[in-house]
């Protein structure tokens, strides 16, 4: 979705905003723009695609403003702060006019914003009405000229921009500049991610800390409802009602390297390639040999104990993983569980029994949909636990208590080291909701063994990636995809083929193995290839079956079979072995060759592999 970068200081220059969006290039973006504010004046600028260098030359400014802030034409030699957004359209297409920042009739206010502002279309005509000339589609730009009217009558700019605030309906994350105070920058927060960076000479904000590690790790979560005045000597965070808040310094855990490639040529390969280290960084600490079980420190052993029943809320890969939990949760721990995607949950009538504990699987902690699943938890009086990537993530602090999975910081629009290292935690979860219903210690100890044994196989498998490669360049042109598997290989199965479709846009299906009679086969011929996912014990040869219908109507088979599963390499045309481990284990391995399998094929037809089109990494809007 949108990202925001500001910054109050000395280096207030337009190289140093343009740092701070395109470290949220990865949230996915199709227009960019930037404000800087110096000597009463602000110069902006907006660019559809590509965020590229601001290279002196002028840049168009929305000609039906009446008052355009300056293009960077004759600029002061020093700026004093400045504003910089990335924006995924919502409202409008994607276009220099409907590009952030936004401004007012007069261009002297400039406004960026992530969310969506639900009651724009009332405040718009309530504006207009009252002379303000609008030029652009945007819910955004109401905010702007709000703020230029609450002007004529609050006593103040601060004043002003926080009544403002409490007009919008919807959620925002907002950060303005006004070109008399050019060294401040007013941020507030309401839905959307909104984080603040202290560095020695400058304050910073950004919808994701990743954008603020080159200046600082020293940041602060602003709440829902909280608001913050910048300036390069610090900071002052109040309500939207304007009474001063306090907040608490912390440090970010990763480091600049983190969220650089590091020689790899995208994103997701090094994320695919990091497995072995965030599998084993989800289990360091967790697991406790003596009582065959293991340590989850965020959560309460007696919220475990007395739950009845689970109802998992995530989407997309997330909820992917959330499905294995299920399967994981009713084997090892007997407890029933359901799962839903966060938007059904919110927009359902859910059915949420007393005992039953919500669990939110999220990522980014940040996916709207997701988010308002745990609210509506939360009011109907559920006990709400989050599993999330992202430190202090609205999800992880709307639930108050959880699990981080550790997986570090994940660039790549697609996910991949987040969905195994989500199954480790989800697998932890169940051992230990295991242990505390009956599961014997031995039953334990061999899970955690085989647990352990994950970082080693992780490694096995990426190190064989050429084979994969070689498998993708030989399907790449095909149209059509199916993947099938059952159980804990039927969320595999899905997972295979959102990667496949999100990064080569090559139409692909997961189908329940079983399912495949009633329906699906139809569609198999030689130019549809299957991905077989064979590597269950209980189940392969049910998994031979299918591969023998398949084959039978002239379909080709890549299987993902058990290393030493001779008879399945036999019959496919294809096979990629994976090391045994315990069925309930399965996926975390198995999925990695389809990372590989989904990367090599987008490669292989051109495709921007970390910026898939139409994606954005963190789905913050409903
Ligand atoms: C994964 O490859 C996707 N880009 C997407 O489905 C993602 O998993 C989904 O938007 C949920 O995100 P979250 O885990 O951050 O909540």
């Amino acid at each position: 979705m949108c990202g925001i970068f500001g910054y109050a200081g000395p280096e207030a220059r337009a190289e140093v905003l343009i740092e701070g969006i395109k470290r949220l290039e990865y949230r996915g973006y199709d227009s960019w723009g930037l404000c800087l504010a110096a000597e009463d004046r602000l110069f902006l600028v907006r660019r559809v695609g590509r965020i590229g260098a601001v290279d002196g030359s002028p840049v168009n400014p929305p000609s039906a403003m009446q008052n355009p802030p300056s293009a960077m034409q004759n600029p002061p030699p020093a700026m004093q702060s400045g504003i910089a957004h990335t924006r995924w359209a919502t409202h409008g297409a994607p276009t220099e006019a409907n590009a952030h920042p936004h401004a007012d009739c007069a261009g002297r206010i400039a406004v960026i914003h992530n969310g969506i502002i639900e009651n724009h279309a009332a405040l718009r005509a309530s504006l207009q009405s009252k002379g303000h000339h609008f030029t652009s589609e945007t819910d955004t730009e109401v905010i702007p000229h709000l703020i230029e009217e609450l002007l004529k009558t609050e006593p103040d700019f601060p004043a002003a921009f926080l009544a403002a605030m409490k007009l919008l309906v919807g959620a925002y994350g907002i950060a303005a500049l006004w070109a008399e105070s050019p060294d401040t920058v007013y941020v507030a927060r309401h839905g959307s991610p909104i984080v603040l960076g202290v560095a020695k000479n400058s304050t910073l904000v950004a919808s994701d800390p990743a954008a603020l590690v080159t200046h600082t790790r020293d940041v602060i979560y602003l709440d829902d409802g909280e608001a913050a005045i910048l300036h390069p000597d610090g900071f002052e965070t109040r309500t939207l009602e304007g009474a001063p808040v306090s907040k608490q310094v912390q440090q970010v855990a990763f480091s600049l390297q983190d969220i650089e490639r590091g020689g790899f040529p995208h994103f997701m390969l090094k994320e695919i390639a990091e497995q072995p280290e965030s599998i084993r960084n989800a289990l360091r600490g967790r697991i406790v040999r003596s009582e065959g079980t293991a340590k989850l420190g965020g959560v309460e052993e007696d919220l475990l104990r007395k739950a009845r029943r689970c109802h998992i809320v995530a989407s997309g890969t997330s909820w992917n993983a959330g499905l294995v939990g299920k399967y994981l949760l009713e084997n090892l721990a007997r407890i029933p569980t359901q799962v839903s995607f966060g938007a059904e949950f919110r927009y359902g009538d859910p059915v949420l029994e007393p005992d039953t504990l919500v669990i939110a699987v999220s990522q980014s902690g940040e996916t709207a949909d997701t988010l308002a699943a745990v609210r509506e938890a939360k009011l109907i009086g559920a006990e709400t636990i989050g599993i999330c990537n992202v430190f202090g993530s609205s999800i992880a602090r709307e639930c108050g208590k959880g699990i981080y999975i550790h997986a570090g910081p994940e660039i790549g629009v697609a996910s991949t080291k987040a969905f195994t290292s989500q199954l480790v935690v989800l697998s932890l979860l169940a051992v230990h909701m295991g242990r505390m219903r009956g599961m014997s210690l031995r039953a334990g100890l061999l899970f955690l063994d085989a647990l352990e044994r994950l970082p080693a196989q992780a490694e096995q498998i990426v190190r064989e990636k050429e084979k994969v490669a070689q498998i993708a360049r030989k399907y790449a042109s095909c149209r059509d995809f199916l993947f099938v598997g059952r159980l804990y290989e039927y969320p595999t199965a899905l997972e295979g083929a959102l990667k496949l479709k999100e990064i080569s846009y090559i139409h692909a299906e997961g189908v329940q193995a079983a399912e495949m009679k009633h329906g699906p086969i139809a569609l198999i011929e030689p130019g549809v290839p299957t991905v077989v996912l064979a590597a269950q014990a209980e189940i392969r040869d049910k998994m031979l079956g299918n591969t023998h219908e398949i084959l039978a109507r002239s379909g080709k088979v890549i299987a993902v079979a058990r290393e030493g599963d001779e008879e399945m390499a036999k019959l496919a045309h294809d096979t990629i072995f994976i090391p045994k481990t315990l069925d309930p284990l399965v996926p975390i391995l198995s999925v990695i060759p389809l990372q590989l399998l989904a990367y090599f094929v987008a490669v292989e037809r051109g495709c921007d592999v970390d910026k898939p089109r139409n994606l954005a990494k963190s789905v913050t809007v409903e």
